[in-house]
């Protein structure tokens, strides 16, 4: 079996020679490849560029064993492109310089085609998909609705989001424009994406641990809903991912999505069983990939495989995005190792291993019943 149909099976809920591992923020600042790269240009240069992006979103394939690659790109593009002014801003993180505070400003956004404005990521994605040549699958990506209205609001990174929900509570109606446009348009962008060549879609709903379920359901979810409607068009499976959401993930289910990403404060197993019948992507703590030592990075990857048991339609992958402190040879060693421990050859398994096989045949017995 080829690197490439492990991650595409693995959304379908197939059975896999070994479980699948990406990384999100797989490509950046821990590789001194992409460091590199930004002494010479800033991140939206690099964003900007088509052949610089697709170049970065082959970095960490050429470095590491990985089972997909994600698009280099950025999730403040979309806002971007509807007339907010954006900078990232050396050690203070992005910035909007006109964000948004009112139904007027709502209006003023443009409704734009993200085939137009957003034309360098679906170039990236085509020049990243031919590079690829099929060595893995490529992942296009979203910020979603309520996660850029965040940031939209906030005008930049923030805490506790409290004048994003406050708009939400104060300014119910401009709250739904704004959701309803990002939504047509995150929408839009992801299908752009599957149809430009991308096999697989995550939308990043990052922040949406902030809002209650009673939230959710009234401000959030038909969004993320229209937006994952409009990109299932495509035959793409979609990932859908947020942190802080161990409450909302039957909601994010029924929100849609053929994976949901599990963050590390949720126990992955017993999220998966509230899930039912749906395939989960997660959930090693960045924390433990960016400090701790090659036998704790095994240890708590072993503790989270042996919980899984081979279950079919687990993607391997952190709670969160790695950190820039990431030491690659950490990468390196994770990758080899959830390949080598979840290897369906039984003659691979350990002691430890003959029991996790007994716990797998067990739950196969089950869900055929
Ligand atoms: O995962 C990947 O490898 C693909 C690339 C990717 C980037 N941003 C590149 C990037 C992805 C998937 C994102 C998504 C993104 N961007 C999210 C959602 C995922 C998450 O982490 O929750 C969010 C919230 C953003 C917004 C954003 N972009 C912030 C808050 C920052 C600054 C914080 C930081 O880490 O510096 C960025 C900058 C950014 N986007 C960097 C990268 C590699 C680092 C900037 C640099 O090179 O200077």
């Amino acid at each position: 079996m080829s690197r490439t149909d492990r991650f595409l099976k693995a959304c379908k809920r197939e059975p896999t020679d070994c479980t699948p591992i990406w990384l999100m923020r797989q490509a950046g600042r821990y590789m001194p490849e992409y460091r590199a790269l930004r002494e010479e240009h800033t991140i939206l240069e690099l964003i900007k560029s088509p052949e610089m992006a697709a170049e970065v979103t082959l970095q960490p394939i050429e470095a590491f064993e990985l089972d997909a690659a994600i698009i280099f790109a950025d999730i403040l593009t979309v806002p971007e492109a509807m007339g907010l002014e954006l900078e990232f801003v050396s050690g203070e993180g992005p910035i909007f310089h006109n964000p948004i505070g009112s139904s007027a400003d709502v209006e003023k956004l443009r409704s734009i085609d993200p085939r137009e404005y957003l034309d360098f990521t679906i170039k990236a994605v085509k020049l990243a998909r031919a590079a690829l040549a099929g060595r893995v699958p490529l992942i296009g990506f979203s910020g979603a609705p309520f996660t850029l209205a965040c940031y939209a609001i906030e005008g930049g990174s923030s805490r506790d989001f409290t004048k994003a929900k406050a708009f939400m509570h104060d300014q119910p109606s401009a709250w739904h424009m704004l959701m309803e446009r990002l939504s047509n348009v995150v929408g839009e962008y992801l299908l752009a994406q599957a149809e430009a060549g991308a096999q697989a879609l995550q939308l990043f709903d990052s922040w949406v641990g902030h809002v209650t379920p009673e939230e959710y359901a009234e401000f959030v979810m038909p969004y993320s809903a229209e937006a994952i409607r409009q990109a299932k068009q495509s035959k793409a499976p979609l990932i859908h991912f947020g942190t802080g959401t161990g409450s909302l993930l039957p909601q994010m289910k029924e929100a849609g999505g053929d994976v949901i990403g599990v963050d590390s404060e949720t126990d992955l197993v017993a999220a998966w069983d509230e899930l039912g019948k749906v395939a989960v992507q997660g959930n090693l703590d960045p924390k433990v990939l960016a400090e701790g030592s090659i036998a704790d990075i095994r240890k708590e990857a072993g503790r989270i495989l042996f919980n899984v048991s081979g279950r079919k339609g687990h993607i391997f992958n952190l709670g969160h995005g790695a950190r820039k402190d990431t030491p690659p040879e950490n990468v390196a060693a994770l990758v080899d190792f959830v390949h080598k421990y979840t290897s369906a050859d039984p003659e691979d398994d350990g002691n430890e291993d003959s029991e996790a096989h007994k716990r797998r045949s067990r739950f196969d017995e089950d869900e055929n019943e």
